[in-house]
């Protein structure tokens, strides 16, 4: 299969964003996963607490990368798809794409109202707070963290999948696919 000229890759800009988003979503997942088995004691609490300030921190800084990446991705057209390319590949990558940034956008929202209606606090950084749009509910807060944790479950599937088909690209089929995210 001939590889895709370097102009059919998606623009430098929307690159970058895919593999930092990638970088932070890997992180954002491991952290919610151990932060959530450690106990708040004398030998777990420190490490515990930490992880929850980086974690809303980055999820925080996820929302601004991805309303750049919309921005990126409405403004600049996506390259054309391989001339080739059967139109069940064409459907399944358009379906798992989209699944990714309905993910990318509901789950950082999702743990933001959660943290808020619970009345916790919403560092970014330790430079500011993000707001806290909703009046303090127990219970509110417990669904949406629920929510939270089952979109983020969704997140960890589809992009297993996304994985999986990329490489699938790269190294059985053998096209031009994964060059047009690579540099
Ligand atoms: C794509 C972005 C995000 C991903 C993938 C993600 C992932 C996760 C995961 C896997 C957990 C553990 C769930 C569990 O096992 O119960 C978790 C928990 C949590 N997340 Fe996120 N998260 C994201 C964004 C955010 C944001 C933006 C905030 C808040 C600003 C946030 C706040 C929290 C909090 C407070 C918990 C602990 C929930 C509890 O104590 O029950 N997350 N997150
Ligand atoms: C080893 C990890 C990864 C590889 C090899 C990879 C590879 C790729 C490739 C080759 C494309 C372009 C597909 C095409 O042109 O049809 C792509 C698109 C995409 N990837 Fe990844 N990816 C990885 C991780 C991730 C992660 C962790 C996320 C999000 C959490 C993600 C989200 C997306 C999205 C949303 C698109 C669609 C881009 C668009 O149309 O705007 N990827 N990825």
């Amino acid at each position: 299969m001939t590889p895709s000229k370097s102009a059919e890759r998606y623009t430098m800009l929307h690159r970058l964003l895919h593999w930092l988003i990638a970088l932070l979503v890997a992180g954002l997942l491991a952290s919610g996963m151990i932060m959530e088995d450690l106990e708040w004691n004398a030998a777990e609490g420190a490490l515990k607490n930490s992880l929850y300030f980086n974690h809303k921190s980055v999820g925080a800084l996820l929302i601004g990368l991805m309303v750049l990446r919309l921005l990126s991705r409405l403004f600049s057209r996506a390259p054309a798809p391989e001339p080739d390319m059967p139109v069940l590949f064409k459907l399944a990558g358009g379906a798992g794409h989209l699944a990714l940034y309905v993910l990318l956008i509901a789950t950082p929202l999702l743990g933001w109202s959660a943290t808020a209606a619970g009345d916790f606090p919403l560092p970014v950084f330790g430079l500011f707070e993000l707001p806290k749009f909703l009046a303090k509910d127990a219970d509110l807060s417990e669904t949406l963290f629920e929510a939270h944790e089952l979109a983020a479950n969704l997140l960890l599937l589809v992009v297993i999948a996304h994985i999986g088909a990329a490489f699938f690209h790269l190294f059985i089929r053998r096209d031009g696919v994964f060059r047009r995210m690579w540099f």
